[in-house]
């Protein structure tokens, strides 16, 4: 069997992995039209940071794994093609800012119908409107050689990132949705016996087309909606004099309710949650069901809100203003363990201090100065030259500054030497604790003023 994925991005380098990984006798192959993306998987600097996944690519590359930019190849070689391009949330025209932009998913369908010469199975594994495989079989049928016939299936992909080679190795399920014919159950049963390589098969659920697409946009708005409810009782918490992490640790003792996603924050990022909820709001919009919209709307709302309390927050601790004063950033990924900035707080509440004239140095353990550039320059008029400082480690950029905010919670940052850092820093030195991960009352003691969300 061969197998090819159009996208090498953070889902589908990874997936890929770890399918050639797990089935030795199956080929994977993955194409982008990125060919600097593709030469960083073919070398030892692979583009996507996940830990564990070096030695997965390892184990398989050059054997029964091959990254190109040769998509004409790989489609018309393969049995099963994933789609796993990026489908952002539409920046131009109609239903800008809400609708997903399926230009890139429109467009694999339309190569895959060019160059098969033979029956395939197109996998969805980009997340997509409910509804959309209809629109890619009928492009793909609209577009196929004679006698050639395409089962599309839905396979949404629940990693997370930072924890993508453990998700993928044991995941939680694997859902895979397909039309309910007997061409459409065979396919299923085909990309099922894949995963059955290595994931038990009760864990393999088999559903309809809409059922499998829905229900990614779904578990995506729940999760984000947990992160919006414990960030809006942290805003209480502050106000009563409660601490946020012990009510989501005593909420979380509930089975009912349980653990997980309870942890107040800065805000979430990430190129899911708010994409998903986008979605989900302009798909209740449609169907006329816009009380349900606007419930989900509110999920956003209350993460924007966060983000911008954040950094008020900042402003009105030094004393309303930040103008011309270092603002030492740790972390600027949207989570630990990555090097993925997308929707990252720390882009927001950069945008905010910067718009006051704040300077600001950034430290981040994976992401590059590059990519800090890119994602603040987007937000801000200004020009960034003398604004920004990227600094290799935490000591250099906490050095001079006014204040510390904490915007990713990577573990390095829970042991750093703070004795040194407030010995280095104007007075009064703050710590804007966005994650909650520093240790609050050794942070007192040293002489620090500390704000801490929820708390
Ligand atoms: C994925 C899914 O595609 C997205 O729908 C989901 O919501 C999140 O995860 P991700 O892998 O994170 O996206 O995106 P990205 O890292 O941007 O990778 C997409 C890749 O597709 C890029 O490398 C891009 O170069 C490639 N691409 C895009 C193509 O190869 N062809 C195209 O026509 C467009
Ligand atoms: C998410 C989903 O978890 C995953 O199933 C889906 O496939 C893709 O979207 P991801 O965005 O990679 O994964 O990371 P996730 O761990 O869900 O974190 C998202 C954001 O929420 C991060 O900014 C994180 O810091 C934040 N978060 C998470 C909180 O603020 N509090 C929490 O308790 C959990």
């Amino acid at each position: 069997m061969k197998i090819c994925c159009l996208g090498a991005g953070y889902v589908g380098g990874p997936t890929m992995a770890m399918i050639a990984h797990k089935c030795p006798q199956i080929t994977v192959t993955v194409a982008d039209i990125n060919e600097a993306r593709i030469a960083a998987w073919n070398s030892d600097e692979l583009p996507v940071f996940e830990p564990g996944l070096d030695e997965v690519v390892k184990s398989a590359r050059g054997k029964n794994l091959f990254f190109t930019t040769d998509k004409v190849a790989a489609i018309r070689e393969a049995d099963i093609i994933f789609v796993s391009v990026g489908t952002p949330t539409k920046t131009y025209g109609v239903d800008a800012g809400r609708a997903a932009d399926l230009k890139f998913v429109e467009l694999c369908a339309r190569d895959i119908a060019e160059h098969s010469d033979n029956s395939k199975i197109v996998v969805e594994k980009s997340t997509i409107p409910v509804r959309t495989a209809e629109s890619l079989k009928a492009v793909l049928n609209a577009n196929s050689n004679d006698g050639i016939s395409f089962q599309v299936l839905s396979n949404p992909e629940f990693l997370a990132e930072g924890t993508a080679i453990e998700d993928l190795n044991d995941p939680d399920r694997v859902l895979i949705g397909g039309e309910e014919t007997p061409e459409g159950k065979e396919a299923m049963e085909t990309l099922a016996s894949v995963y059955a390589t290595w994931i038990s098969r009760d864990k393999i659920i088999l559903t309809n087309l809409w059922s499998s697409e829905l229900s990614k946009l779904v578990a995506n708005a729940f999760l984000a909606q947990r992160i919006s409810s414990i960030n809006s009782i942290s805003a209480l918490c502050e106000a009563t004099g409660a601490n946020v992490d012990e009510v989501a640790s005593a909420i979380g003792k509930d089975s009912r309710i349980g653990p997980k996603f309870l942890k107040a924050s800065v805000g979430f990022g990430g190129s899911c949650f708010q994409k998903d909820l986008l979605n989900l709001v302009y798909l209740c919009e449609h169907f006329g069901l816009p009380e349900v919209a606007s419930y989900w709307r509110n999920v956003i709302g209350m993460n924007d809100w966060q983000k911008r309390r954040f950094s008020t927050k900042i402003i009105n601790s030094l004393f309303n203003t930040v103008n011309g004063k270092r603002i030492a950033f740790l972390g600027f990924a949207f989570k630990k363990d990555t090097n993925d900035t997308r929707e990252s707080p720390a882009i927001y509440v950069g945008r905010d201090l910067l718009e006051e004239e704040a300077n600001l140095a950034i430290y981040d353990p994976k992401v590059t100065p590059d990519q800090m550039k890119l994602d603040l320059g987007a937000k801000v008029e200004t020009d960034l030259g003398s604004k920004l400082e990227i600094c290799t480690n935490a000591y250099d950029a906490a050095k001079g500054a006014h204040a510390l905010a904490i915007l990713t919670e990577w573990d390095e940052f829970k042991d750093l030497d703070y004795q040194r850092i407030y010995d280095s820093m104007m007075k009064p030195a703050f710590v804007f604790d966005g994650r909650n991960i520093a240790n609050r009352k050794e942070l007192v003691d040293i002489g620090f003023e500390v704000y801490a969300v929820g708390r």
